[in-house]
Formats: C-alpha cells, structure tokens, sequence
C-alpha cells in the first residue's frame, strides 16, 4: 500500500489558521478531487471539523481519541496505525492533515501531492519540515494567477527516497 499526503502549504509551511484554511484556491480543490476521488481519505477530528462534513465519493476516516464521538458518513478511528491497518488492502491511501496527522504521518508516508503556493502568510498551523535528502520532487506544473485563482501556485509529486 501507497501512503500519500495530500497537502497545500505556503511559501512558510503555513496550511491554516483558526482551523480554517487561509486561501481560497478553486484550482486546487479540485486538483484535491482528482486525486482523492474513489479512494481512502483519513483525517483528524480538527480537519473533519474544519470541512464539516464527509466528504463524497470517498470512504472517510477520521482519528480522534474521543472514544464517544459518533460521526455520520465517516469511519471515526482512534490512531493512525488503526486507520492504516484498515486500508491495508487498497494501492493507495490518501492522509489529508491536518499539522497534527501530518507530523505523525510524514516519516510513514512514501508520497506526497503538493500543492505549494506562492505567498507567506500567518498561519497557527505548519507543514512539517521536508527533508530534501529524503525526498525527491518530480512533475512540478507552474500556474499564473487567472480569473478563477488570484493566486500563483504549483503542483508537484515528491517521493521518499
Ligand atoms: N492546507 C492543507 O492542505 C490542509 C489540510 C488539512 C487541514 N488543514 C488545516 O489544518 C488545521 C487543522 O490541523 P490540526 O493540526 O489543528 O488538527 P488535525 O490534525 O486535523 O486534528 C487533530 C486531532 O486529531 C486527533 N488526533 C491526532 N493525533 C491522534 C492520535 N495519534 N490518535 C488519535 N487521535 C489523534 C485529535 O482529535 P481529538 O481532539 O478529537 O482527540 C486531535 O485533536 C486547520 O486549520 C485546517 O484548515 C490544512
């Protein structure tokens, strides 16, 4: 099995604040689709909080050690290894963050899908550090702000060495 992160971050790491998001990007959400769709997402209860629902077309997990919490369309799972164990069958599993998954996660995963966008912003929640001896970037695809995105951004692949 392919452990991916699927992450958007900032030129400083930053992925959010106030458990929302800090940009609205409509070309990477459905970048985000495209890969996810059909797949396993897992997230952390903070995350499923911040989208607010399961999100379709995807089985959902989310992690948390609230042993009580009952969510509707979603898989509620008490540790990563749980939820990784779950989905051992599968070719690919897709952890969508947030910082907390992400710093737990990183040094399991084999692949990450980048999104990475070209401003600093204040932030309260970080991308962990990627060590670039351990990972190896491919298929990076530039893109302009257009009439849709006000922002200048880029996807790329990274792979763990
Ligand atoms: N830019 C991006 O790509 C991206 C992606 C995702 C999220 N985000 C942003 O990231 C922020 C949320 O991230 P976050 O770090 O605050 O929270 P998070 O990682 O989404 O969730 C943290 C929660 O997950 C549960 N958890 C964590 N580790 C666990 C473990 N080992 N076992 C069981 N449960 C565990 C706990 O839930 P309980 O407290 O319920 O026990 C914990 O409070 C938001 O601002 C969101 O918008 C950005």
């Amino acid at each position: 099995m392919i452990v991916s992160l699927v992450v958007a971050m900032s030129t400083n790491n930053a992925i959010g604040k106030d458990n929302q998001l800090l940009w609205h990007l409509p070309a990477d959400l459905k970048h985000f689709k495209d890969i996810t769709s059909g797949h396993t997402i897992i997230m952390g209860r903070k995350t499923y909080e911040s989208v607010g629902k399961a999100l379709p077309n995807r089985r959902n997990i989310v992690i948390t050690r609230n042993t009580h919490l009952k969510l509707t369309g979603v898989e509620v799972m008490h540790s990563l290894k749980e939820a990784l164990n779950s989905s051992k069958e599968e070719n690919e599993v897709f952890i969508i963050g947030g910082a907390e998954i992400f710093n737990q996660s990183i040094k399991l995963a084999n692949k990450i899908y980048l999104t990475r966008i070209n401003e600093s912003y204040e932030a309260d929640t970080f991308f962990p550090e990627i060590d670039k001896n351990c990972w190896l970037e491919s298929e990076l695809e530039h893109h302009l702000p257009d009439e849709k995105n006000a922002l200048s951004y880029s996807f790329s692949t990274l792979t763990s060495n």
